[in-house]
């Protein structure tokens, strides 16, 4: 393993707030709680550097230009350029599809596809922001807690690094792409008789005693994951020239995404590179949406939940970042719902199906903004951008089991089994036997 050295003369700038005290402090250390209150941190940008589109990207190493988060370098935070590990992410696309306007009832929709990132799913632009911050303190062990995607992209990158990655997961509750990329990439996976909720705390407590374990924890609980995240709200309004969408729609899960949506909306308005909110439409499962019933009370009452839901990646009860999202949401006027599974497997088919692909929780962004149409939320003549998390690939199990197991559904596409035959095969497709035009409507 290579030996990873601590860049901290280098390092001035890396300061990180708490969100509950205040307290302010430089970050020169594996640092993802305060040392005062135990509270949130988050990192603190010098905005002085960017005033319009033309700033952006100037003056970087070709390495860094392919990134599609650190492109957006003077957003971030200043981590020396030699301590930065990045796997040229970002840079995804934006689809239009008509069908799936149709199905939202919108006039146009796009889809923000995350799950083309390197490791297939948008938690590659927060780790390498963590990973790079981890680099430049000197860890030497890096851990996160996941539902499977987090995890995929940690093992991914601390390898790169030459840094041993941790990951605790639920046992039997990971998609089976994504535990195969944990474990192919070389990370320590234990797996606990638990659910995602409890592997977070058990985490938190190894990561509050970096003296003994010497474990750097970046889940989105670490101050520099989301400011990677950041960037894909700075990367859509770029494809959109700028021009400011009614509705920004994603899933929630721990909700640093969503956390981290909100901060970046609002440093653009800082900076003036906007000058109108987009709305955050957060959108969670029903048998995980402690943020949704929070959102519903008027943020006055909130209470974890035991989750269940088909779509495991934001099977989370009790996110970690549930004020951070909360803060996000008022700043946007936002909006937060649950859709059923039945709703995410539904939206998740056709987006399947008109050739774009995602994992179960990406459908959610689709499904709740449907829903939220359907209630009056969104006026159909509203610009929306939807965000796809994670790729199709990554939970196969998904696909088989909504196509080709149990009830059949309205987008079932079942494969048809025949012997190793032409005769076989003239019977499906020659028109006497199965006319041609059947056959394309099937
Ligand atoms: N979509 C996908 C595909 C995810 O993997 C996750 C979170 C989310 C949405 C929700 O994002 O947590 O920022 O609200 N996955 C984490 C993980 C929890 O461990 O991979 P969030």
């Amino acid at each position: 393993m290579a030996v990873v050295q601590a860049l901290t003369p280098a390092l001035a700038g890396l300061i990180v707030r708490c969100m509950d005290c205040g307290h302010e402090f430089l970050a020169d250390y594996p640092a993802t709680a305060c040392p005062r209150c135990g509270g949130l941190l988050d990192a603190v940008i010098d905005l002085s550097a960017t005033r319009t589109p033309a700033d952006i990207g100037v003056g970087l190493s070709p390495t860094l230009r392919m990134s599609g988060v650190w492109r957006y370098r003077q957003l971030l935070p200043p981590i020396p350029d030699e301590a930065i590990v990045t796997r040229a992410e970002g840079r995804t696309p934006i689809y239009w599809d008509e069908r799936i306007a149709a199905y939202a009832g919108v006039a146009s929709i796009g889809l923000k596809h995350e799950g083309q990132n390197p490791t297939a799913s948008f938690k590659d632009r927060g780790m390498t922001v963590g990973i790079s911050h981890a680099k430049a303190v000197g860890a030497r062990v890096v851990a996160c807690a996941s539902t499977g995607n987090t995890s995929a992209s940690l093992a991914s990158y601390a390898a790169a690094a030459g840094m041993r990655a941790l990951v605790v997961i639920p046992e039997g509750k990971i998609a089976g792409g994504k535990l195969g990329q944990t474990i192919a990439h070389g990370a320590l996976v234990v797996q606990i008789a638990g659910d995602f909720d409890d592997a977070l705390r058990l985490l938190r407590e190894i990561a509050a005693d970096y003296d003994r374990y010497g474990v750097y924890l970046v889940n989105s609980v670490n101050p520099f994951r989301p400011e990677g995240q950041k960037a894909i709200v700075f990367e859509m309004l770029e494809q959109l020239d700028w021009r400011v969408p009614d509705v920004i729609a994603l899933p929630g899960g721990n909700l640093g995404n969503t956390a981290a949506f909100g901060k970046a909306l609002d440093e653009l308005w800082q900076v003036g590179l906007i000058d109108r909110m987009p709305r955050l439409a957060t959108i969670q499962a029903a048998g995980a949406a402690p943020f949704a019933a929070y959102f519903e009370s008027g943020f006055d009452r909130y209470a974890p939940v035991k989750a269940d839901t088909i779509a495991t990646a934001i099977k989370i009860g009790d996110p970690a970042s549930v004020e951070r999202a909360r803060r996000a949401i008022e700043k946007t006027s936002g909006v937060v719902i649950a859709v059923s599974d039945d709703e995410i497997m539904d939206a998740k088919a056709l987006i399947d199906r008109v050739g774009i692909g995602c994992e179960p929780a990406s459908a959610a962004s689709l499904a709740g903004v449907r829903k939220l149409v359907a209630s009056g939320d969104i006026d159909p003549a509203e610009s929306v951008v939807g965000v796809l998390t994670g790729h199709v690939l990554k939970d196969t199990d998904a696909v088989v089991g909504y196509h080709l197991t149990g009830e059949r559904r309205e987008h079932a596409n079942r494969p048809v089994s025949i012997p190793a035959t032409i005769d076989a095969l003239d019977r499906i497709l020659l028109p006497d036997a199965a006319p041609a035009a059947a056959l394309v409507a099937r």
